[in-house]
């Protein structure tokens, strides 16, 4: 049987304890790999010196600081984020880089870019949200980045909760939140390619259960020339 999931469902919005601890308690549940893990995953977002990058949901701002190092005085990197916590560390963290910028923003709410970056981040933050609000921030991905420019989406793969490996099972019967079952069971990148999304590429980390979808948002001004 479908469930129906509402924003109630919804555990993304991090606050309090979590919110003020998250890095070390993502430490914690990856048994120590996360700092080595999401390294590798901004390694392989292929970033150039000049980019200009959104990052949607933010967080405390490690992310930020591990892109940064990668670009150039003329690359810039935009964070979003709703929960005051995580604002807080990530403002703290990012006061001394000139090329970074922290506000305040609900992702699934109209953003005010518009063709001008080259890339959108997002991590593992699309699957805590209800579905017509993921394709909400579909769009706003689609509206900001410049045509050329791609979508990195890093977050859990497609499989199903109840037949994966005992501890993905046990994370998502008792500790993720249970939007992350709805997610997981759709196709993104049907959902991406409705959107107006190409040139999808994935790359797969802890046994697959989770990936880093890119996809690219059409350049016909370039394909045309
Ligand atoms: C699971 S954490 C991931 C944080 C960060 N991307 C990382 O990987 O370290 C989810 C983040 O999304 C933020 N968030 C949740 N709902 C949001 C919303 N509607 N608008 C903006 N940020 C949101 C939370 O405050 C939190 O920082």
């Amino acid at each position: 049987m479908n469930q129906t999931y509402n924003r109630s469902d919804s555990k993304v919005e991090i606050r309090g304890f979590e919110a003020r601890h998250y890095d070390v308690l993502m430490n914690f549940i990856t048994g120590g790999t996360y700092s080595v893990f999401i390294r590798r995953v901004v390694r392989d977002m292929a970033i150039q010196p000049g980019d200009a990058i959104l990052d949607l949901g933010s967080g405390s701002g490690r992310n930020t600081c591990l892109m940064v190092r990668y670009l150039s005085g003329g690359g810039r990197i935009v964070g979003l984020d709703i929960g005051p916590e995580m604002l807080k560390q990530a403002q703290r963290r990012c006061a001394p880089l000139p090329n970074v910028s922290i506000e305040k923003q609900r992702i699934e709410e109209p953003l005010r870019y518009r063709d001008e970056f080259d890339k959108v981040f997002m991590c593992f933050v699309l699957h805590g949200f209800v579905h017509e609000d993921r394709l909400r921030i579909v769009e706003n991905a689609y509206r900001a980045l410049r045509p050329g420019g791609r979508f990195l989406i890093l977050d859990y793969s497609e499989f199903e909760p109840e037949k994966s490996f005992w501890p993905v099972r046990f994370a998502f019967r008792h500790m993720e939140c249970p939007l992350a079952t709805d997610f997981v069971r759709h196709d993104w990148r049907a959902i991406l390619r409705e959107g107006g999304f190409d040139d999808f590429r994935e790359r797969r980390y802890y046994l697959g259960y989770v990936r880093l979808l890119g996809a690219r948002k059409p350049d016909e001004a370039a394909e045309r020339a």
